[in-house]
């Protein structure tokens, strides 16, 4: 249903989102400051009287995803305007950041474009994009500006229905400069939400139904919040144990976090907070000190190995999984051969690999470039050694006992999914009622990106007589 058919001032927005899970966040933020606007959450730019497309920088393939969207909504908005309907579309996060005015010099039709730390002024946009002329032709609103306020304080209390596992951000921005990133340009200079206000939040959402919070941030371990009572800081280990306070909420994750940033207070929350999954994505790129030295990561291959011991020794149970990126200028046969060894030593539960992508303004990019096929190949003998790793994790888990939280319904009714404590998608034969439970599962199957349970004692058989009544 478009404007004209729809009555007072309920109108459709439509938000695609691409990238990590801040943007994610961001999305469900956007759709609250525009509440008050008249606009509802819609599942298709059809339906849509504003599309908005939150959009990620990180690799050239990301990017060009936007403009090839940007093409498709061309038509969408030629055929509104025909039936004297007003679409708005919008463009935010890092791509809009990134190129800016390019956007509206490549898509004219463009009405807004917004960067991850204006987007609390969405509503003034929106006002004044409206009063432009319909065929905004390249002069629409844009507002990529750091401001020095901070969006936070002007954001208004989540309301969006979070879901049974809630993202809440920490911390925002990055200062680290690895030479291939894009973030600290996109996202801006590091910053820590105070501590109370994230309580506030994690506390709302945990009522409104979240029994499992991932705290997130581009470098949510460099976490340094103003604390409620003193005034003083809190690193994310203070952080975690304060929101393990909070009843009902039964599971804490972060991510995604810097090997630079790790310490003894994090490690000694994996020991001593049940709630904190036994599970840590801690990027490490490459696992060649020469290459390394090249990101600018500022850590050495041995600091990181010690750092999965200790962490393993806080928590037994401990699993990890990683990023990688191959093909970075400067990278050799024998540089890419130190990354294979030390996944071969480490033993990921999953992982994440990519292809070096040089990106505009950042220092690597200006380096002598390695071979697309050089980079191809690796990345495939890469790929194969973290399946083989991620299949034989789930394998290892067969036979055993995991507590399961049920957010999703399955594929096939009388089916949820849940994730285990790693992550893991898992499959079980459960009932509706379920869904939000935290129950144990007996793993009885594994594939290579889920493994498959059975529930036990009463809820087992409340899943059957579910399952016969249906
Ligand atoms: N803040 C996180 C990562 C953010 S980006 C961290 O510090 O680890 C997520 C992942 O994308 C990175 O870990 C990296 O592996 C990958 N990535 C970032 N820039 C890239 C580029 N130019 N080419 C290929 N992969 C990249
Ligand atoms: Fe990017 Fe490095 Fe910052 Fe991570 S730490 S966001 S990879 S610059
Ligand atoms: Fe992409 Fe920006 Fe996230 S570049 S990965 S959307 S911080």
């Amino acid at each position: 249903m478009a404007e004209a058919e729809r009555r007072g001032v309920d109108k459709g927005l439509y938000i695609k989102t691409y990238g990590c899970q801040m943007n994610v966040y961001d999305s469900t933020r956007m759709a609250d400051l525009l509440a008050p606007l008249g606009y509802r959450l819609v599942d298709a730019a059809d339906d849509a009287d504003m599309v908005i497309l939150n959009t990620c920088h990180i690799r050239e393939k990301a990017a060009e995803k936007v403009y090839s969207e940007l093409g498709r909504l061309r038509a969408r908005k030629l055929d509104s305007s025909r039936r004297g309907e007003r679409l708005v579309l919008a463009v935010g996060g890092c791509v809009a950041q990134a190129e800016g005015a390019e956007i509206l010099r490549r898509a004219p039709h463009v009405d807004i474009v917004f960067g991850p730390q204006t987007y609390h002024r969405l509503p003034e946009m929106v006002t004044r994009a409206l009063a432009l002329p319909a065929d905004v032709a390249g002069r629409g609103v844009l507002d990529t500006e750091f401001p020095t306020e901070e969006k936070f304080d002007f954001l208004p209390e989540t309301a969006s229905p979070p879901g049974i596992a809630a993202i809440l951000t920490v911390q925002e921005g990055c200062d680290k400069f690895c030479s291939f990133c894009v973030v600290p340009y996109t996202r801006g200079a590091e910053y820590s939400r105070a501590a109370g206000d994230i309580l506030a939040e994690a506390r709302r959402l945990v009522a409104a139904g979240a029994r499992e919070i991932t705290l997130l941030g581009q470098n949510v371990n460099a976490y340094h919040g103003t604390a409620p009572d003193d005034g003083k800081e809190w690193g994310l280990g203070q952080l975690i144990r304060a929101l393990a306070e909070i009843a009902g909420l039964e599971r804490i994750r972060y991510t995604t976090s810097h090997p630079g940033d790790v310490d003894e207070a994090l490690i000694a929350a994996h020991r001593d907070v049940p709630q904190l999954m036994p599970f840590l994505h801690l990027p490490v790129q490459s696992g060649s000190d020469r290459v390394l030295a090249a990101m600018n990561r500022r850590h050495s291959v041995d600091h990181y190995r010690r750092l999965i011991e200790r962490f393993s020794a806080a928590r037994s149970d401990m699993a990890f999984s990683s990023d990688f990126i191959v093909g970075h200028p400067g990278e050799e046969e024998a540089d890419f051969a130190a990354t294979l060894a030390l996944v071969e030593a480490v033993g990921y539960a999953q992982a994440f690999s990519f292809k070096y992508s040089a990106r505009p303004g950042t220092p690597a990019a200006l380096a002598p470039q390695i071979p697309d096929e050089v980079k191809t190949e690796r990345l495939a003998v890469l790929q194969e050694l973290l399946w083989a790793q991620q299949r034989r994790f789930n394998e290892a888990c067969r036979g055993r006992m995991m507590p399961v939280l049920f957010d999703r319904p399955g594929r096939h009714p009388g089916q949820l999914i849940g994730r285990s404590p790693y992550l893991q998608s898992v499959h079980v034969v459960a009932a509706p009622c379920h869904l939000g439970a935290l129950l144990p599962v007996r793993i009885v199957g594994a594939r290579q990106n889920s493994i498959a349970g059975v529930l036990t004692g009463a809820a087992a058989a409340v899943a059957m007589a579910a399952e016969a009544s249906a």
